[in-house]
């Protein structure tokens, strides 16, 4: 295995099925040869699907789902068992070293429960030393937003909190790939760049509203913890992953403070 230099850049998926997705992973897979990438995914739209085929109802405050035990145990098996593995799989056609885990494993995540959405947590920290030793191994960590909260139950974590606490404890940069181009304001066009400030703005408005809300708030959250920058880009766009690497006319950014 080569080796691989700079700093670390989590990169969360979401929003699509795997189909749409074949492009990125094959992008994930070749930047994987040179550069440490640890790849987070979420599943939202697969996961309501199971949840209705099994008669469970979804539903959800501030763009977080409402996880009953039924619904949890529904979720651990279709996060980590049916996209994380399937993800692995088309890596490691792609020729990448992936590894499937998820926050629970090796206490990757730490977590705190919150009480009024049932057997869901909120990020508060991750082990970075862990996701450190596989990266210098050449691996491409591919993780489940799923974590054990400080009682040691498993909970449903949302998956961009799940990749803003690894990239705040890396000090990587955020990648976060979606359905859409970015955060759009008022008039509908995406915003190149965007403030804490204009972030807070945004959502009193209400023009930030569904998913969008805890996507743009981990960002933030991503950025007090360590992290330099945060993308949000549309992960179906072609050459989405070096474009969210490399071009500023791309996506929604937000840097750190001074
Ligand atoms: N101002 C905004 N700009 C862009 N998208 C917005 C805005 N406000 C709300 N949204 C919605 O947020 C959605 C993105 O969040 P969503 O949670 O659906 O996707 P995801 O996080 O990529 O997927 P998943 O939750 O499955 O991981 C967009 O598709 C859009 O409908
Ligand atoms: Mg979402």
């Amino acid at each position: 295995m080569s080796a691989r230099s700079g700093a670390p850049v989590v990169v969360k998926l979401g929003g699509t099925t795997l189909a749409e997705q074949r492009g990125v992973l094959d992008e994930v897979a070749r930047h994987a040869e040179r550069e440490r990438i640890v790849l987070v995914h979420g599943g939202g739209k697969r996961l309501t699907e199971w949840l209705a085929r099994m008669g469970v109802e979804s539903r959800f405050e501030g763009g977080l789902r409402v996880t009953d035990d039924a619904a949890l145990e529904v979720a651990l098996a279709v996060l980590r068992g049916v996209i994380n593995a399937e993800l692995v799989s088309v890596l490691r056609d792609a020729g990448a070293d992936a590894v499937g885990l998820s926050g629970v494993d090796g206490g990757l995540l730490i977590s705190e429960r919150i009480p009024t959405l049932g057997r869901v947590a909120t990020v508060t920290g991750a082990r970075g030393t862990l996701l450190a030793t596989l990266l210098d191994a050449g691996v491409l960590p591919v993780i489940a937003p799923l974590a054990r909260d400080a009682e040691g139950v498993i909970c449903n974590v949302n998956a961009d909190d799940a990749a803003a606490g690894l990239a705040g404890a890396l000090g990587a940069r955020l990648i976060l790939l979606t359905d859409t181009d970015g955060v759009r304001g008022a008039d509908g066009k995406r915003i190149a760049s965007l403030t804490d400030r204009e972030i807070g703005g945004l959502i009193d408005t209400g023009v930030i509203s569904g998913g969008m809300i805890p996507k743009v708030r981990c960002a933030l959250r991503a950025l007090a913890w360590g992290s330099p920058e945060v993308v949000i880009a549309d992960g179906a766009a072609d050459r989405a992953l070096e474009r969210a690497l490399g071009d500023p006319g791309f996506g929604t950014r937000t840097h750190a403070a001074g």
